[in-house]
């Protein structure tokens, strides 16, 4: 609990099926949800919008503070969608050239720091579903409960694949698994926030699992720890 707000840090390799899980915990405990991986994606589009270089440190930490960003459900469906300088970008944040540049401002310690306040700033009453790499190891180290999703990364290209796919573009998977692969390795190696579980999540394997079958897991793990947090 960070005051009164219950906190669910969810960490993971894109792919893992976190941005599902996480948009279908929060609609179903009626928490606010924070896409942190937004957060650096929008970053890397006002960088190119701006034209500043993904390698200009002081530059991309100035824009990472101040840049212009909103979050909103929308009417139809109820999927989040990302707002930056008031156009609707979700879907231009999905491009592989903007994957690839969010994963290198990602590395940037000053850009982290920048962005940190602006995340915690989500967590308001009564609770959040938080998505991202550091959620549980960094942003909200006091969370009561931390997931790590992972599955392999063949079958994470496959999702992956299979979303371009429906989506009408042709891609090859060979290219995509090669991305997942090094994305997924600076992610891991960076020196600050490296993809690595909490010592205290509950890792979830959810390679040929489906959805619903991992929501399940996730919403017994936080049943199972508000009813210690009532009995404590
Ligand atoms: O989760 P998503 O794939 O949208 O994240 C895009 C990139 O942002 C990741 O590859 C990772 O480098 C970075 N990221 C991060 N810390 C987070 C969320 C995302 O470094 N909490």
């Amino acid at each position: 609990m960070t005051g009164q707000v219950s906190i669910i840090a969810v960490d993971g390799p894109s792919g893992s099926g976190k941005g599902t899980i996480c948009q279908l915990l929060a609609t179903r405990l009626g928490y606010h949800y924070l896409d942190s991986g937004a957060m650096y994606r929008l970053l890397a589009l006002a960088a190119k919008r701006h034209k500043v270089a993904l390698d200009d440190v002081e530059d991309l930490a100035v824009l990472a503070a101040h840049m212009d960003i909103s979050f909103r459900m929308n009417s139809s469906g109820g999927h989040p969608e990302v707002i930056l300088e008031g156009e609707d970008v979700t879907q231009q944040i999905r491009s592989e050239d903007i994957s690839a540049g969010s994963s290198l401002v990602a590395a940037i310690p000053a850009v982290r720091m920048a962005l940190l306040e602006r995340q915690r700033a989500f967590a308001s009453a009564p609770g959040l579903v938080a998505d991202g790499r550091d959620m549980g190891t960094v942003v909200f180290p006091d969370a009561p409960v931390k997931i790590f999703l992972n599955a392999s990364p063949e079958e994470r290209a496959k999702r992956r694949y299979n979303q371009l796919m429906d989506k009408g573009e042709s891609v090859s998977l060979a290219a995509l698994v090669e991305n997942v692969r090094s994305r997924d390795e600076r992610d891991m190696t960076r020196e600050v926030s490296p993809l690595v579980p909490a010592q205290d999540a509950v890792e979830i394997d959810t390679t040929g699992k489906d959805i619903q079958e991992v929501l399940n897991t996730v919403l017994d793990i936080v049943r199972t720890s508000e009813m210690s947090a009532q009995r404590s």
